[in-house]
């Protein structure tokens, strides 16, 4: 199968569609990506950070654009983004993954739901001109989103699930319960449902099913009762008062804040982080070309499990059970695997970015 290159330039040309998007900014941004190119020059001269031969990126913690994006060398393996390739990265971020394959020769369509993101990933790679382009939404309507920019198919997918450094770290966003911010924690700030709604709303069985589930809270009840009982007396407005009432409730016992599984629960039900990617799992199938392979990476256990479900029923050509005569021809089959298990970071990658500890990465290859 031949997949269009760039059809979105014949798009830009002919529509008035894209007047405004960021691709037209990606085009008129090329300066500000230049000014970052002399600002790596400084920091790699002055020792701030230092260059990863395989993935040609950066490593610093002081300059987020130059992050390592996880399991880099392992992303590039699978995914080969080679010049006449076309790859979607559903969760563009700083743009890490994306400058990989740009530099690779690929193009690539960049998605994330956080205008932010959007904005900063598309100044800092316009210099690809038209090998890159940055589209604002979310990764569950991949197939009308690439739709919409005139392509029908592509030969990779990326998933790399969860928050950025630069959302957890911009403390007005309320994700972080490091500073005091209005509680927030949308990654699309055009989403109605807020952290704060939520914590002030729902109801004291919610907050225990979504501590529980997605937090993996053991004292979900408790961190729930004290919730409810304090927004009697006052809302809960910001994410010091959250700390507060948590912290009352459930005792510190470790190195970790009493509220970081409270705090990652709240997120993952105000993004609706497993709902969407169930939903995208799904649109994978419709875009992906044969051949094309899409890979995710997780950090949490429910993510993982909802992966691995996916890839699994769909991966066996054959199905069978005990009461069949012989086994039978599986509807679903649409991917084979270059390994059914999670693919881990290496210890090295783990000893200099932390963030990588969790993460697993599970691959398809769409047949
Ligand atoms: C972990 S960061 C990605 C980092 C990126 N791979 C890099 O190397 O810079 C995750 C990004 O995905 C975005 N994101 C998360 N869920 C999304 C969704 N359902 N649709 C679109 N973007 C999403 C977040 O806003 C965030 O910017």
């Amino acid at each position: 199968m031949i997949i269009p290159i760039k059809p979105w330039l014949e798009l830009a040309e002919s529509s008035e569609g894209l007047k405004g998007s960021a691709f037209e900014r990606g085009m008129v941004a090329s300066g500000l990506c230049l000014a970052a190119d002399v600002e790596r020059e400084e920091l790699i001269r002055d020792g701030s950070i230092s260059w990863n031969a395989n993935t040609g990126m950066g490593i610093t913690d002081r300059m987020e654009f130059y992050h390592e994006p996880i399991m880099g060398a392992e992303i590039l393996s699978y995914l080969q983004p080679i010049g006449g390739k076309q790859i979607f990265d559903g969760t563009l971020g700083g743009g890490g993954h994306t400058e990989m394959f740009l530099r690779e020769g690929a193009h690539v369509i960049g998605c994330d739901q956080d205008g932010a993101a959007i904005d900063h990933a598309t100044s800092r790679l316009a210099s690809y001109e038209d090998q890159f382009l940055s589209v604002r939404g979310n990764f569950s309507e991949m197939d009308s989103l690439l739709k919409g920019i005139g392509v029908d198919a592509v030969d990779g997918i990326l998933l790399d699930l969860g928050v950025s450094s630069r959302q957890l770290d911009d403390i007005s966003r309320g994700f972080s319960f490091r500073g005091e911010a209005e509680l927030d924690m949308r990654m699309d700030d055009r989403a109605t449902l807020t952290a704060r709604e939520l914590v002030n709303e729902w109801s004291e069985e919610e907050l225990v099913r979504i501590f529980r589930d997605y937090g993996e809270e053991r004292r979900a009840v408790r961190a729930a009762k004290a919730i409810v009982s304090a927004r009697k007396e006052k809302p809960i407005e910001t994410t010091a008062d959250l700390v507060e009432v948590v912290g009352r409730a459930i005792p510190k016992t470790g190195p970790k804040n009493p509220a970081t599984r409270v705090f990652q629960a709240i997120r993952i039900a105000v993004n609706r982080e497993l709902e969407v990617l169930e939903a995208a799992l799904e649109e994978s199938l419709k875009v992906l070309a044969p051949g094309g392979v899409l890979a995710v990476i997780t950090f949490h256990s429910l993510e993982d499990r909802m992966v691995k479900q996916f890839m699994h029923r769909r991966s066996n050509p054959f199905i069978d059970r005990p009461e069949w005569p012989e086994p039978r021809e599986n509807p679903e089959y649409s991917f084979t695997q270059p390994s059914r298990r999670a693919i881990f970071p290496s210890e090295e990658e783990v000893a200099q970015n932390p963030r990588a500890r969790s993460a697993k990465l599970r691959v398809a290859i769409r047949v």
